[in-house]
């Protein structure tokens, strides 16, 4: 007798705080979907860091390995001398580093796209204007996250930087702990492929214009480089207007003009600015949802973090997670799924009779999820789902099986190629 396997499977990382809450109410509207999906849940965060002092253990690492996406809640994070006292005291001797698990899963499975859709559904009393409709590309395994960072400095580093740099000289004098080094990696393939994904997402669903958001007048090297690769890569996208700006100035008239803009992209740092921006445009927090994308995993969450001081009450708004699986349903190739879900939100968000605390209201993360779930119509859970990209998402699931058919690699082959070769 042949086994019930279900269509997907999926990570599910709910991680600390508030994660936790929210996924559930994803698990609301999921249900409600009969989305034919296996969850295998996967452990995450900060408890783990303090218990085992590894944030994503590594049976986690061979989990998201053997799935076809994953969803993700939010995890604590503190600074160094936290992580060290709060590290169980038999592992204290260890001499063990934190670092934010969800970088490395970014890094680890090249989950190069940061994807960042920010739009003011209509009726939204927490809409900063009407009709913002911004799309962020944020690069999302370099720059200042590259994670090569130095405290205090090695002095084999600030000899090299003494002898390779004039204007280190100012600081060549001082005490290794008296200062810290943190390095801007920017790659040339890296740059490359995230303008070239902007631009294609641009073209696939007819956007009008791709910003690239930089500081290359100052930030040389580095920035200099992203905006050399994103001229280069615009001009074989003469269908498609290309502007540049500073990243101070971008701030500026993203606030004053933000119906002037349509995708943005950029580097890491300069990204994760911009989206906290866009997404406190179209309602904060509650509402920024996230695609972390590679060529062989998806990982979606809200931007948000754990909230600690709000963990345990189930008040918070769980619509940004809600639109993070609905991002989720567009990588799987369910599109009509996607389109229901996002029709159900904004229905939900229009008539305002169910708000939660960030929406002036007083209900709950699972009556936001219910009453989403309750305007899913029958007919759209029903259809069948088809194997073009709709949606939202610039590389689907159903694209790169197919890519990997015509190759003769299975499903379970084509998401742990090249993992076997990655060092965490
Ligand atoms: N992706 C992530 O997991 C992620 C992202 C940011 C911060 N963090 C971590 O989360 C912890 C708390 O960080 P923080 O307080 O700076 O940021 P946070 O995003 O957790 O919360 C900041 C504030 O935003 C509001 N908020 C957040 N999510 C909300 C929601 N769904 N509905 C309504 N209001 C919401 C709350 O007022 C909250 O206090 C830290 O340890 C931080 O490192 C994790």
């Amino acid at each position: 007798m042949q086994a019930f396997m279900a269509k997907y499977r999926i990570a599910w990382l709910p991680g600390d705080g508030i994660g936790m809450e929210v996924l559930e109410a994803a698990e609301v509207v999921l249900d409600k979907l009969e989305l034919d999906a296996e969850y295998v849940y996967g452990d995450i965060g900060w408890q783990f860091w303090c218990s085992e002092g590894d944030a994503l253990p590594a049976r986690t690492v061979d989990l998201l390995k053997n799935v076809d996406a994953a969803l993700f809640g939010a995890i604590t994070s503190k600074p160094a001398k936290a992580a060290a006292t709060e590290l169980a005291p038999a592992l204290q001797k260890n001499l063990l580093t934190y670092r934010s698990p969800i970088v490395r899963m970014r890094q680890l499975f090249d989950l190069y796209i940061c994807l960042r859709p920010c739009k003011a559904y209509p009726g939204n009393a927490l809409n900063f204007k009407e009709d913002i409709d911004l799309v962020v590309f944020r690069e999302n395994t370099e720059d200042l996250y590259a994670g090569v960072e130095f405290g205090p400095v090695p002095p084999e580093l600030a000899d090299a930087l003494a002898k390779l740099s004039k204007p280190f000289a100012p600081f060549a004098k001082l005490a290794p702990d008296e200062y810290a080094v943190s390095c801007k990696i920017n790659t040339r393939a890296g740059s490359e492929r995230i303008v070239r994904a902007a631009f294609e997402f641009a073209r696939k669903f007819k956007r009008k214009k791709v910003t690239v958001v930089h500081k290359a007048n100052v930030v040389r090297a580095t920035d200099g480089l992203f905006l050399d690769c994103a001229k280069a890569v615009a001009k074989q996208f003469p269908d498609i207007a290309f502007d540049e700006a500073n990243i101070d100035a971008m701030i500026m008239w993203l606030l004053k003009n933000p119906l002037n803009y349509d995708v943005l992209v950029a580097p890491n740092l300069y990204g994760d600015i911009i989206s906290d921006l866009c997404a406190q445009m179209v309602g904060g927090l509650g509402f920024g949802c996230s695609g972390n994308i590679g060529e062989k995993l998806a990982v979606f969450e809200p931007t948000h973090g754990s909230a600690p001081k709000h963990a345990g009450k189930f008040k918070v708004n769980p619509i940004a997670t809600i639109l993070a699986t609905r991002m989720m349903l567009d990588w799987l190739g369910e599109t009509d799924k996607a389109a229901a879900l996002e029709g159900a939100v904004a229905q939900v968000i229009k008539e305002g009779k169910v708000r939660t605390y960030d929406m002036g209201g007083s209900n709950s993360t699972i009556d936001m999820a219910v009453a989403i779930a309750a305007k899913l119509l029958k007919q759209s859970m029903h259809t069948q789902s088809r194997n073009d990209a709709g949606g939202l998402i610039p590389y689907t699931r159903n694209r790169l099986l197919e890519q990997a058919a015509g190759s003769s690699a299975s499903a379970s082959q084509l998401s742990v190629t090249n993992l076997a070769k990655t060092t965490i």
